[in-house]
C-alpha cells in the first residue's frame, strides 16, 4: 500500500519515511533494527557478479552515513558469514534488458533484514530503498521495522542526456548514473550528435568526431567504461545518433552525405537548423551501414536511438536543404512521394533494414510515426501526448517525455503529476501495453558539467517515482517533504546540485561572503521554456554559463513554501506562520543594502541590480499587506492601485531571471484590500 493510502495511524508511521519512489507495498511492523558496528552483509543465491560491488558501495555508503568503522571490507562471494544482518537472496543473474525483472521483498526485523529478489537487478533497487530508510535517533542509527514488496510500474524509465550541444566529460555521466540507480531508473539515453557537436569515436569514418567536436569526444574506451559502469547498476544505455536533421556536425566531416553542397561548419548557436543528410544519395545508405554497424558493436543495447526529429517538414520550415535541392525533389516526383514526412518515412524504412540486420530495433522522436512504418520501432513522444496515443492506436510501443523536459526549468509538481498512462486515457488494455514509460530530457544548450547537475535534480527524482511508483501516489506536498531528504542524499554520490550552487555564488561575489546575495538568488529562478533565448541573443555554445541565471535554481524552495505559506495563512491565519511570513519580508526588505556592495566590487552582479531593489519595494508591500491583515485593517485604494502597479512590473524578468515571490506578495495585497 503506498503512504497517501494508509489510515491515520499508519500514515502518521509511513510519514516518517522519506522513500522515493514510495515503493508497491509497505506494511509496517513494531520496533526497529538497530544498526550496531559488527554489522555484515551476505549475498547468496545465483546472482551476476554486479552484486559484490554494489552491496560493497551500499555498505560503505551506510558507514559514511553514520561514522561506523563495519568489519567487512570488500564483499565477495566467499562471504558467508552465518550470522550477516543483512542477507541478500536473488534467484538468477539479472540481464540489463528492457523488461528484466526488477521486483524484490526487504523485510527488516529487529533482527535481521532480508533481501529477496528474483534477479541481482531487483536486489540493487531494494538496496536503494534501505538506504533511504536508514533513521536516527539520540540512540543511534537504525531502520524501522516494514516489509516492502515492490516492482515498477513502467520497464523503460530513463533519463536523455545531451552532449552533443555541450559535451559532459565521463565524470559527469557517471555520477548522474549513480544518482538514476539511486531512484530506480534504469535508462542513460545518450544524445550523441547534434549540430552543435559529434561526441563518440569512430574508427571508421574518423572525420565524425576529428572535425566534428572540436576535440571534445569520447573514445570507444570511454564509452565501453560508460556501458559497463550503468550496467553495474542495472542501468541500460541507448545511444542517438540524430538522422537526418540535427547532423550538421557529421557534414563538417563528410559533407557530400548533405543535402546541400556545403561546406559545413560546426554551429555554434541554438535553435533549429535544417542542414539534414540527403535522403535520395545512395552513399547515404552505405555510410550509415557502415557507422551503424560499428556503433551497433559498441552499444549492446537491442534499442538503437536515431533521432528524426525537426527535420524540414511542413511550410513554415525554411525550404533550404530537402526543398531546395533539385536532385531531391525530381527524385520525390518520380517516387510519388507526396511530402517531406513522406520523404523522412522512406528515409526511416530504409534505416529500419539496416538497423535489423544489426540485430537493432529503431527507436525515434514522434516525426518517425508513419503509417508505412514497421510496428517493431518505438515512438518517443515529445511535442504532445496524442503522439503517443495515436502511435498505440496504430500499434506502436512508445515512451513519454513530453512534460518531462527538465530543460525547461518547470517546477517539480508540473513533471510530476505528467503521467503516461492516465486514468482517463482512451485506450484499450492492449493499447495500454504498448506504452513502455518515459524519459526526462536533458537538453544541454543551457549548461556545463558545473550547473547540468541542479537541472536534472532533484527534480528527476519525483519523475523517477511517476514512472515507478503505483498510479495513485500523487500527493505533491508529500513528493516535496520527501524530495528534500532524497536531494541530500544523492549528494553523497558525487552530484553537484546543492554544492556547486555556493560555489556558483562565491564566484559572482568574489568573496565568501554570500549572504545576501545568496537571500537575492534564493527568490529567483531563469525563465521558463524558451524565453531565455529571445531574451539574450549571445547565448551560444561558448557563452559563459556562470550568471546569476545559470546559479539559480529551478523550483526555487524558498520562494515556494513562502508562497505556500501565504496560502496557509491567508486559509486559517494561524500567527506562527505571520510570525514566518514576516521575518521572510522583513530580511528581503533589507536585503538591498548588503547585497549592493557585493554588486559594487563584482561588475558580473550589477545586472541584477533593478530586480534586487525591486524586491525591496516588493518586500514593503507584503510587509504593509500583512501588517494590514494582522491588524484588519483595508489598506486604501490609492495605495493598493501603486503597490499592484509595483507588482506587476516586478513580474517581468531581468537578467534571465525571475522573481518568485510576487505573485504571493499580490496574495497578500489582494487580501488586505478586502
Ligand atoms: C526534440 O526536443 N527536438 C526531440
Amino acid at each position: 500500500m503506498a503512504i497517501s493510502q494508509l489510515s491515520a495511524t499508519e500514515k502518521a508511521a509511513a510519514t516518517t519515511l522519506y522513500l522515493m519512489p514510495v515503493p508497491t507495498k509497505i506494511t509496517h511492523s513494531a520496533g526497529e533494527f538497530r544498526l550496531h558496528a559488527d554489522f555484515q552483509i551476505q549475498v547468496t543465491g545465483a546472482p551476476d557478479e554486479r552484486i559484490y560491488p554494489a552491496a560493497t558501495r551500499m555498505l560503505r555508503r551506510l558507514s559514511g552515513r553514520t561514522g561506523l568503522f563495519f568489519p567487512q571490507d570488500f564483499i565477495t562471494a566467499a562471504d558467508n558469514a552465518k550470522n550477516a544482518d543483512l542477507k541478500i537472496n536473488c534467484k538468477r543473474p539479472g540481464k540489463v534488458e528492457l523488461g528484466e525483472n526488477e521486483t524484490y521483498v526487504l523485510t527488516i526485523t529487529p533482527e535481521h533484514i532480508n533481501l529477496n529478489a528474483e534477479t541481482d537487478i531487483g536486489a540493487l533497487r531494494g538496496l536503494e530503498t534501505l538506504l533511504q530508510l536508514l533513521s536516527a535517533d539520540a540512540n543511534g542509527y537504525y531502520f524501522p521495522c516494514v516489509t516492502i514488496e515492490d516492482e515498477p510500474r513502467f520497464a523503460w524509465r530513463g533519463l536523455l542526456i545531451d552532449v552533443g550541444r555541450h559535451f559532459m566529460p565521463v565524470h559527469v555521466i557517471k555520477r548522474n548514473l549513480d544518482g538514476m540507480a539511486a531512484v530506480k531508473m534504469n535508462v542513460l539515453h545518450w544524445h550523441l550528435t547534434e549540430d552543435q557537436g559529434f561526441r563518440v569515436e569512430s574508427k571508421i569514418y574518423p572525420k565524425l568526431h576529428q572535425l566534428g567536436s572540436d576535440g571534445f569526444y569520447y573514445t570507444q574506451e570511454h564509452i565501453r567504461g560508460v556501458i559497463k559502469y550503468a550496467a553495474d547498476r542495472g542501468i541500460r544505455v541507448v545511444p542517438e545518433f540524430d538522422v537526418p536533421g540535427h547532423a550538421t556536425s557529421w557534414l563538417v566531416g563528410y559533407p557530400k552525405l548533405g543535402s546541400k553542397p556545403g561546406p559545413y561548419e560546426i554551429i555554434r548557436k541554438w535553435g533549429i537548423q535544417y542542414a539534414a543528410l540527403d535522403p535520395t544519395n545512395e552513399n547515404v545508405y552505405a555510410f550509415l551501414d557502415q557507422f551503424f554497424g560499428e556503433m551497433a558493436a559498441l552499444f549492446p543495447d537491442p534499442y538503437f536511438h536515431i533521432g528524426g526529429d525537426e527535420v524540414e517538414q511542413g511550410k513554415h520550415h525554411k525550404a533550404e536543404h530537402w526543398n531546395a535541392n533539385p536532385g531531391i525533389q525530381a527524385f520525390m516526383k518520380k517516387n510519388n512521394i507526396a511530402d517531406n514526412a513522406a520523404l523522412q518515412a522512406w528515409f526511416n524504412s530504409k534505416l529500419v533494414k539496416i538497423l535489423t540486420k544489426h540485430q537493432k530495433i529503431m527507436i525515434g522522436w514522434e516525426e518517425i510515426l508513419h503509417e508505412s512504418m514497421p510496428r517493431s520501432i518505438v515512438i518517443q513522444s515529445w511535442r504532445g501526448a496524442e503522439a503517443m496515443v495515436s502511435a498505440a492506436r496504430a500499434g506502436f510501443q512508445s515512451i513519454l517525455s513530453r512534460g518531462y523536459y527538465i530543460d525547461l526549468i518547470q517546477p517539480t509538481d508540473f513533471h510530476y503529476l505528467n503521467d503516461p498512462l492516465p486514468p482517463d486515457i482512451s485506450l484499450n488494455a492492449e493499447q495500454k501495453n504498448l506504452i513502455l514509460g518515459g524519459e526526462a530530457t536533458m537538453w544541454s544548450e543551457l549548461v556545463t558539467p558545473e550547473n547540468i547537475d541542479s537541472r536534472i535534480w532533484p527534480r528527476t527524482a519525483a519523475i523517477a517515482e511517476r514512472l515507478w511508483s503505483p498510479q495513485h501516489v500523487k500527493d505533491v506536498d508529500d513528493m516535496y517533504r520527501r524530495l528534500q531528504s532524497v536531494s541530500m542524499q544523492l549528494e553523497e554520490l558525487g552530484l553537484t546540485h546543492e554544492k556547486n550552487y555556493e560555489m556558483m555564488l562565491r564566484r559572482l561575489a568574489g568573496s565568501a561572503n554570500i549572504h545576501a546575495l545568496r537571500t537575492f538568488v534564493d527568490l529567483v529562478e531563469p525563465v521558463k521554456r524558451y524565453k531565455r533565448h529571445s531574451l539574450n541573443k549571445n547565448l551560444t555554445s561558448f557563452a559563459p554559463m556562470t550568471r546569476v541565471v545559470d546559479t539559480a535554481r529551478p523550483d526555487a524552495q524558498v520562494a515556494r513554501i513562502f508562497r505556500k505559506n501565504v496560502s496557509a495563512y491567508l486559509n486559517a491565519g494561524n500567527k506562527t506562520i505571520a510570525e514566518r511570513l514576516q521575518a521572510d519580508l522583513k530580511l528581503w526588505n533589507e536585503n538591498h543594502d548588503e547585497l549592493s556592495m557585493i554588486i559594487e566590487r563584482s561588475p558580473v552582479l550589477a545586472e541584477i541590480e533593478p530586480m534586487s531593489k525591486t524586491l525591496t519595494q516588493c518586500a514593503e508591500i507584503g510587509l504593509q499587506s500583512l501588517s494590514a491583515l494582522r491588524d484588519k485593517r483595508t489598506l486604501d485604494k490609492n495605495s493598493i492601485a501603486n503597490a499592484k502597479r509595483v507588482l506587476a512590473q516586478a513580474k517581468k524578468p531581468v537578467a534571465e531571471v525571475e522573481l518568485m515571490v510576487v505573485s504571493g506578495i499580490e496574495d497578500l495585497l489582494e487580501a488586505a484590500g478586502k
